[in-house]
């Protein structure tokens, strides 16, 4: 695959100073845009996302200290050294190396070696932070990755994707391995739907005469930072619970909403309702839940709360499982409209109108039922399509981060310019390194190892 040969030379000229050696090899990770499915991964649901052309990208040595030296090109993020066989995860401080440390610890467990190699590593990273473009998943993955060839093992692209996912909870938030499967099984000029148990990555052929653009909303989202993100996950656990009882199913095996579907054995649509049927909007108390399901707080807590979500008093379930059924129907509806899209060989914007409006229907959703906007976001989405965007919506978990937009080809121009203007100048704050968050984007490859010395070349 093509590599930024300039980066790879001035990252091995970096390492050099750094560890006065050569890298033995480079390992890279992309980050990711969901294009739809937002927060239903973890709900046992198909979702399509595509990589971004940033990655992580990791300079490698082997050493025989039986020591991670981990250093960043970036001199935001500090140095830190740590013996292989001593991992701690310390999720009271927000530490850029823990990402590494999760992708470590989740290779070498499953190796099970009896001794891991030591490593130097130099990292180099150019996803923006915070963003919702999966910074973090590229670091877990590319830590993986590195560490399975610095032992010299091979394990699938599948299985890598798996281990991230588990691994990458380390941290406290319980993602759904969307971002972790598309690092590693994306593939070059295609979007993939990404299906859960088992793992399988669709190509999904993108419209064509039309540009997705990433433009982020200049809030910052770390989903490690704030309750949010688990309270969600943990809502969706109890409402498929209560559901799933409500219905008269076997709910003590219903773990994922998408259970409660394949028990009953209906359409995501015939779901909503079923959601209509049985939950009710009105938020539950913590007694309602735990009297619904015939079980003390205490089990309420170990079982379907998570350490930062213990302190949560009334949960929403009927707005939750009403996002998720839905948007996994769009998804299948997002699929099918591409597919009629790229049949037409047609460049016309009508065509476009089915896919962007489902986009703009998944924002809605993830706004009024999922609760995982915020003003920024919605503002910024309104003014992409004001100016010329057939959809827009917010990727990634929410709650800031950045937009993606479908952009007909010939409008691009015109778009970037309305959006600049209407959001980006509207405040000085919003403009700095403008380039790197707002960008025109085409689906990248996935994760991959690089031997060969940029000087050998
Ligand atoms: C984060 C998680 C993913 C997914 C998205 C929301 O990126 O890591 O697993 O749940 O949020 O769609």
């Amino acid at each position: 695959m093509e590599m930024d040969t300039e980066r790879l030379a001035r990252l091995e000229d970096l390492f050099k100073i750094k560890f006065g050696s050569t890298p033995q090899f480079y390992a890279r990770a992309p980050g990711r845009v969901n294009l739809i499915g937002e927060h239903i991964d973890y709900c046992g649901y198909s979702v399509l996302p595509m990589a971004i052309q940033q990655d992580i990208l990791i300079a490698v040595a082997t050493n025989n200290l039986s020591k991670i030296n981990l250093s960043n090109t970036n001199p935001q993020y500090c140095d830190f050294s740590n013996a292989v066989h001593d991992i701690t995860i310390d999720t009271t401080r927000a530490f850029w190396y823990n990402y590494f440390l999760c992708g470590f610890k989740g290779v070498q467990e499953h190796l099970r070696l009896s001794e891991t190699v030591g490593m130097n590593c130099l990292v180099d990273g150019n996803i923006p932070p915070n963003s919702g473009l999966s910074s973090s998943s590229a670091l877990v993955c590319c830590a993986g990755l590195a560490t399975m060839a610095a032992n010299q093992q091979t394990i699938s692209m599948k299985e890598l994707a798996e281990i991230c996912t588990k691994s990458e909870r380390y941290i406290g938030t319980q993602g759904g391995g969307m971002d972790q499967s598309i690092s590693f099984l994306a593939s070059k000029g295609t979007a993939m739907l990404i299906d859960f148990e088992p793992l399988r990555a669709t190509e999904v052929s993108m419209p064509q005469g039309a540009v997705f653009v990433i433009a982020s909303s200049c809030v910052e989202m770390n989903k490690a930072a704030t309750a949010h993100f688990n309270i969600r996950v943990a809502e969706c656990r109890i409402a498929a619970k209560v559901l799933a009882k409500t219905m008269g199913l076997r709910w003590q095996e219903v773990v994922k909403l998408k259970d409660v579907q394949v028990a009953q054995q209906v359409s995501t649509i015939d779901m909503l309702e079923m959601v209509e049927k049985h939950l009710h909007p009105e938020p539950y108390s913590r007694r309602e839940i735990c009297s619904a399901l015939e079980l003390s707080n205490t089990q309420l807590d170990s079982m379907l709360l998570s350490q930062n979500t213990t302190h949560v008093q009334s949960f929403k379930l009927y707005h939750r499982a009403k996002h998720v059924f839905s948007e996994a129907d769009r998804v299948s509806k997002f699929r099918l409209a591409c597919q009629s899209v790229t049949g037409q060989g047609d460049m016309e914007i009508g065509f476009l109108c089915p896919v962007g409006e489902l986009m703009n229907a998944s924002h809605t959703s993830c706004r009024d039922l999922y609760e995982c906007s915020c003003s920024e976001l919605d503002e910024l989405v309104n003014i992409c399509l004001k100016s010329g965007a057939v959809g827009s919506r917010l990727t990634g978990a929410g709650w800031g981060g950045c937009t993606v937009s479908l952009v007909p080809a010939e409008r691009l121009p015109a778009f970037m310019d309305s959006v600049r203007r209407g959001f980006y100048e509207a405040d000085p704050g919003r403009m700095h390194n403008l380039a790197q968050h707002f960008f025109a984007t085409e689906p990248a490859a996935g994760a991959s190892i690089v031997k060969h010395y940029p000087t050998a070349n």
